[in-house]
Formats: C-alpha cells, structure tokens, sequence
C-alpha cells in the first residue's frame, strides 16, 4: 500500500468500504497476532515532568496537577496486583522524572523480576542511554516512546523544549532496539495542524521503524495546555479529525502495514467511546489493552488529558468486566507475556544470521 493508498482510505466514508478494510484488517490480524487478546497493567508512578508538550495535561507549567511519585514499595505492590489479574506485562509510566533515577528505577525491576513472572514495559520518556542500557540489564523487556507526529515542523512546534534535539526520538528507538528491547511507538491522531497526509506519513514510519509495538489514540483537548487557549485558530485544510471513526481507520491501516505488531485498543479510544471502543478496536486490527493498575488515589492526578479515570473504575470489577467483553466478541484472553511476533521474528532471523 502506498502513501496515496493510505491517503484515499483515510478519506473514505462510504461504509459498505470501510466495512471492508474493517475485514481485512482483522483477517491479518487473526493470521499474524491470533485471537488473544494481551493484557498490560498499566502503573503510573509518577507525574512529575520536565516537558512542557503544547497538548499533555502532565507538562510541568501545570500549575494544577497535584504532583506524586509512587514508592518502591508501591510499585512493586502495583505490579503483584497485574500478576495476580493474570496480566503477562506490567507497564511502567511516567512523566519525564528525573528525581526518578536511573538506580531506583534499576532496583525496582530487580525487584519485579524477583516477585513475579512478568514481562516489564517501561515507558519513562527521553532517558539517558545509560539509563537505558543499565535498565535493559535490570530486566527490563520492553520501551514504549512514542514519536507523537512524523512531521518535523509540528513535532517543534508542540514540544518547545526539545526542538533542537529532533530527531531525538526516532535515533532513541534505534538504539532501543540495538539494546535488545521490544520497542514500541506511536502517535496521536487529530492534533491541530496534522493533515492527512501527514497521518499517512505517521503509518508509513511505523513500518519503516520496524516496529514490534504500535500505540495510537485520538488527540483529547486539556483545558489546561496551550493548544487548549488555541483552540479557536482555524484548522489547517485537510485536518486530520481526532475522532474515533479515523482512529480506527488509522488501527485498520496500522495492521496491514505492520501484520504481526502488537497493537493496542488504547485508553484514549475509549475515552472517546467508553460503550464500544475498545471492541471495535480489537475487531478492527489490535491486539491489546492495558487497564489501569496505578492505586486509585493517584489516578486523578495522572491527567494526561481528560476523561481517563472515566474508563477504569473500582479496580477488580473493571477486569472482570473487561474480559467479559473480550470473550463476548469471541476472543480470549491471553496467558502469558504476549511478546510481540514481530520481535520474536526479528530476534531469531538476528540469532541466526549471528
Ligand atoms: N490527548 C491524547 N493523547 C495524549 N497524550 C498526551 N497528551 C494527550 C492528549 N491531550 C499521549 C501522548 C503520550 C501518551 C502517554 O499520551 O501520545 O505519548
């Protein structure tokens, strides 16, 4: 499919279609990833940020965020309660933190990896390579870092600290990926001043990138950003919509260019459509979902955008309910880390050209 291909798909609303790259993306997906659905506790251990990204709730000019840092203890209780869920993968997120050091975050995955059989994702923002390195040798499986936008002049202009480093995040997954990590990325979909074609460049990257893990979500607007207090500029021609019909078409088109990626329903989708969005994802090409395992006391404050702690409410009842809903749409749930068949892949076509 190229660029043109993704472009028209993007375009298209005739549903008899859509309803056709729907079927198409979860054949491939059935084919190359199988019905399991994976489930990745997501633990979020700390707000604090340095960045000041123009859409993120969590940017450190928010004077409004009540700023929290789990313990060690509580992170590695966090993550014996995704164990005990039955979750092969327990993600650890935060703000960019740098009073979260590479030592203790080292000594916390020992810990984890001592406890329990769970695979480690961390998703920690731009780190150091030496806190990359000494994490990777702690234990840790996998990184999540997302590039937000393919297109250099937006990327700029919503992240103001970091414009003279791009392109630090596509060289940061390179070197992810020669650490031995599953590395995983992504975008947003529908932020002011991405068009289309710029969404179909997005998709094109994520193959390029040989990605194994691939996160997408609609753009949600945070009264407290300054793409909030721009809100009434006028949208670029071909405006890219953060809706949930072009996030899914962006899923679908995700999968038949990266079949055995894992691909996350993401919380953002179902922010959006908390009824059926996590449904419709997984029957339109992905593979995972990661509930919320962060104590409920902390969940508030991990406003990264609103409507969030609307998707997950009392811990325990929201997993029961959440793997019903997978077996209703007549998939399982996944036992197991649930590795991403493209690492998998890659990992033994390296051994064996080794
Ligand atoms: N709307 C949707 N997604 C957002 N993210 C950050 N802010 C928002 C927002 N306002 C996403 C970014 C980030 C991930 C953790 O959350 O893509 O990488």
């Amino acid at each position: 499919m190229n660029r043109n291909d993704i472009i028209t798909w993007l375009r298209e609303e005739c549903s008899d279609r859509l309803l056709t790259l729907w079927a198409q993306a979860d054949a491939i997906r059935r084919a190359h990833v199988g019905d399991a659905v994976h489930l990745r506790g997501l633990l979020e251990i700390s707000n604090y940020c340095r960045r000041q990204c123009a859409y993120c709730g969590l940017r450190c000019g928010n004077a409004n965020v009540q700023r929290y840092r789990l313990t060690r203890e509580q992170i590695i209780t966090g993550a014996c309660q995704a164990a005990e869920n039955g979750y092969g993968t327990v993600v650890l997120q935060s703000g960019e933190d740098i009073n979260l050091t590479g030592e203790m975050v080292a000594e916390i995955i020992v810990a984890i990896k001592q406890k329990t059989e769970l695979a480690i994702t961390l998703s920690l923002g731009e780190r150091s390579i030496d806190d990359l390195i000494v994490w990777r040798q702690a234990g840790a499986d996998r990184y999540l870092l997302r590039f937000e936008t393919s297109d250099p002049d937006l990327f700029v202009a919503i992240h103001p600290p970091v414009a003279e480093e791009y392109p630090q995040r596509q060289f940061l997954l390179g070197e992810l990926q020669g650490m031995g990590y599953e590395v995983g990325s992504g975008v947003m979909i529908g932020i002011p001043g991405q068009s289309l074609g710029s969404l179909a460049d997005d998709i094109i990257m994520f193959s390029r990138l040989n990605l194994d893990m691939i996160g997408v979500g609609p753009y949600i607007l945070h009264p407290d950003t300054p793409l909030a207090s721009q809100a009434n500029v006028p949208l670029i021609a071909d405006q890219a919509p953060d809706t949930v019909l072009m996030t899914l078409k962006v899923i679908a088109l995700t999968r038949l260019m990266c079949p055995d990626a894992n691909i996350p329903a993401t919380t953002a989708l179902a922010v959006l459509d908390p009824q059926a969005g996590y449904e419709t994802a997984l029957q339109c090409g992905a593979n995972v979902i990661m509930p919320n395992v962060t104590p409920v006391n902390n969940r508030d404050a991990y406003d990264v955008y609103p409507g969030k702690t609307n998707v997950f409410d009392a811990a325990d009842e929201f997993d029961q309910r959440l793997k019903q809903r997978i077996r209703a749409i007549g998939r399982s749930v996944s036992v197991g880390r649930g590795d991403s068949p493209h690492f998998l892949a890659s990992r033994r076509s390296s051994v064996q050209h080794a």
